[in-house]
């Protein structure tokens, strides 16, 4: 699939930012990373929808300890391009999140709105450790975030991105790599 056979009406694609095997790679290297990080305990991960579904996928796939998967789904921007700030949870997991290690994963960090809220909401609820990991981050929010990314998969562009997990109005969730979306 090239960025080419992608153009949906006059949105087309810049160009790929962080190819397939790129991803790969970083994905492996970083459940390398989350498996030496966490020595024993209950591992919940936390997969932040829908933007993380294949990120998350691939990421647990590479964590070799014992763990446990649910979703959080937050409401976020609608088709707009631009944070409101405004976050509120439609879904989050069944089980008590007290006395476990979570992992909250995330696609991308741009303002960090709605991690801090999400942060509030989960730090509240007696976890034993509560860590993110984004794949991407475009360090913007470093100075306002309340829990410093532990894991990272890129350092981003401060460009729109899409693919791989992350849409521009539901567009672009499906493609295997991160692209820049055209003006
Ligand atoms: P924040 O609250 O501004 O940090 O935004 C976080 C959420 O906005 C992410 O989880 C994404 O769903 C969405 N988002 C932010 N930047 C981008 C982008 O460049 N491409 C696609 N979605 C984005
Ligand atoms: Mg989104």
């Amino acid at each position: 699939m090239s960025p080419a056979d992608l153009r949906l009406g006059s949105r087309g694609l810049r160009g790929v930012v962080f190819s397939e095997p790129q991803i790969r790679q970083r994905v492996a290297d970083l459940g390398e990373e989350i498996t030496r990080a966490y020595p024993e305990g209950d591992l919940l991960v936390i997969g932040l929808l829908k933007g993380s579904f294949i990120f998350l996928a691939d990421l647990v796939r590479a964590i070799r300890r014992p763990l446990q998967v649910d979703f959080l789904v937050a409401s976020s921007y609608g088709s707009a391009s631009v944070s409101s700030g405004e976050v509120r949870l439609l879904y989050e997991p069944a089980v008590p999140l007290r006395g476990r290690h979570i992992l909250l994963v995330e696609d991308i960090i741009d303002t960090g709105r709605t991690l801090n809220r999400l942060i509030d909401l989960l730090g509240a609820r007696s976890a034993k450790s509560l860590e993110i990991c984004a794949l991407l981050d475009k360090h913007l929010a470093d100075e306002v975030l309340k829990t410093k990314v532990r894991f990272v998969g890129f350092d981003a562009p401060h460009e729109f991105l899409v693919g791989y997990g992350l849409d521009h109005a539901e567009d672009f969730r499906h493609l295997p790599f991160v692209a820049s979306l055209a003006e």
